[in-house]
């Protein structure tokens, strides 16, 4: 797909926007637009384009998708170690979903860029004061205060730094010897003897264990073949800050075309895709391969409307739809839509967000989800998928390798009396590293008895 001439990358701004900032200080914003865009690029068009294509194999049925990561990142945990527990367990659940399905997985974090937050109000109240809500730390603060809730743009430079100096890392994790797939399967698999599912989890990895010593065994090690010793690994976030994002769009010099620079893939969200939108006209126009988050309130029509607008080529691996129904909703919502989608032919990659549906609140007014919620909606999306003949290409979670206490449930069976021990997360409550891996566990046991399933049935019609 080549750039719309009709497109500009400032064109947004003459679009009806929601979820924007406001900034008191002007100038102050212009001056450090002005300086991003002069900035280097955190990403090269040429590593967005590579997922481009590695998205259209997952399209096509040929690939799997893991994209996980905080809710919303926070400056203030700004560490290594917690960079490096997140995407240690993404890498983990990679690999036991790679087994389950058979296939490879492209994997992405909400990392290095997950910064701002679509909010349900624009404001906050506590004890009488009303204060602009916490839009993420690219745009305020957490605290409530004043000047904490105050948009401030340097803000914005901050997050361009926090984000450059975690993309080295992880790519010095990917490429450096950290990603080696001998030291990543040496799981804590704490919670399996907790599990009622303990006796599964075991065969699994044990039969990882042993294709890993039999491929060793064959002179396939680290030292010998690439593919054990490093992976390819992307980075994702909400396109909500448009002036962030604008900033860091250029042409990309070996095609001519654009690209969103901040991170390879970028996505809307269920707040902001509607059609004549700035969030949906500033996306069409970079060459990125994209996300659309489609929620419950979402209708066939617009929904091909908007599908058209983004991939107007109907490119595989240019548009992910990432469904976030929740689990009561799903089995209502989503078929018409697939349905609508494969009637007209339209090239989408399908995955599901099992988080963003099942968000309650507990007594306390905390904001939980439960762990059998989520497993229910994503085992919902691959049945789903069954019956209408269409391939379920992946999974999106919210998720830390912390052991925090976010969501209920789980081998742990956490309930809403722990959730005060840790609980850490700046928006919306994560699954945990165990929780993750549990869902990695489940996930590639139904992927295989699909996979299983597929076989037998071909066998049978033979
Ligand atoms: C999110 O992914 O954190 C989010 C806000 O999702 P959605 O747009 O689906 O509500
Ligand atoms: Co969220």
């Amino acid at each position: 797909m080549s750039t719309d001439k009709t497109w500009s990358p400032a064109a947004w701004r003459n679009r009806p926007i929601r979820q924007a900032p406001t900034y008191p200080d002007r100038a102050a914003l212009e001056a450090v637009e002005s300086r991003l865009r002069a900035y280097p690029p955190l990403v090269f068009a040429g590593e967005a384009r590579r997922l481009r294509a590695n998205l259209g194999l997952a399209a096509e049925g040929r690939a799997f998708v893991l994209l996980g990561g905080d809710c919303a990142e926070s400056y203030a945990e700004f560490t290594a170690n917690i960079l490096r527990d997140t995407f240690r367990v993404l890498l983990q659940m990679s690999v036991v979903l790679t087994f389950g399905a058979g296939l490879p997985v492209v994997k992405m974090g909400r990392m290095a860029g997950q910064y701002a937050k679509p909010r349900s109000s624009d404001t906050e109240t506590q004890g009488g004061i009303t204060l602009p809500s916490y839009r993420g730390d690219i745009i305020n603060g957490p605290d409530f205060t004043t000047a904490a809730r105050t948009p401030d743009p340097a803000r914005m430079e901050l997050g361009y730094f926090q984000a450059a100096a975690k993309l080295n890392l992880l790519r010095a994790f990917a490429s450096g010897g950290y990603a080696d797939l001998h030291d990543v399967h040496r799981w804590n698999l704490g919670f399996v003897e907790r599990s009622p599912l303990a006796e599964r989890y075991r065969d699994l990895s044990a039969r990882i264990d042993e294709t890993l010593s039999f491929m060793s065994a064959c002179g396939m090690t680290s030292a010998t073949t690439r593919d054990l010793r490093e992976t390819d690994f992307y980075v994702a976030h909400e396109a909500l800050l448009l002036g962030f994002e604008e900033a860091l769009t250029r042409v990309d010099s070996t095609t001519g075309d654009w690209y969103g620079c901040s991170a390879h893939f970028l996505w809307i969200g269920d707040r902001t895709r509607q059609l004549d939108g700035a969030h949906v006209d500033f996306l069409r126009g970079v060459n990125n391969p994209i996300g659309m988050k489609v929620g419950p309130s979402q209708e066939a029509d617009d929904l091909l409307a908007l599908i058209d607008r983004l991939n107007p080529a109907n490119e595989p691996g240019r548009l992910t739809l990432i469904a976030r129904m929740g689990a009561d909703k799903i089995g209502t919502k989503l078929p018409p839509l697939l349905r609508a989608v494969e009637r007209e032919g339209r090239k989408v990659l399908w995955i599901t967000d099992p988080m963003h549906g099942n968000t309650i609140s507990t007594a306390n007014n905390l904001k939980t989800r439960s762990f059998d919620a989520i497993l229910s909606e994503v085992r919902s999306f691959f049945d789903i998928h069954a019956a209408e003949g269409s391939w379920a290409g992946g999974v999106h979670v919210e998720m830390t390798g912390q052991d925090v206490t976010e969501c209920v449930g789980g081998a742990h069976r956490l309930t809403e009396a722990d959730l005060g021990t840790r609980y850490e997360t700046f928006c919306d409550p994560r699954l945990n590293a165990e929780q993750s891996l549990e869902l990695a566990f489940l996930v590639a046991a139904e992927l295989k008895r699909r996979r299983e399933g597929g076989r037998e049935a071909a066998l049978a019609a033979q």
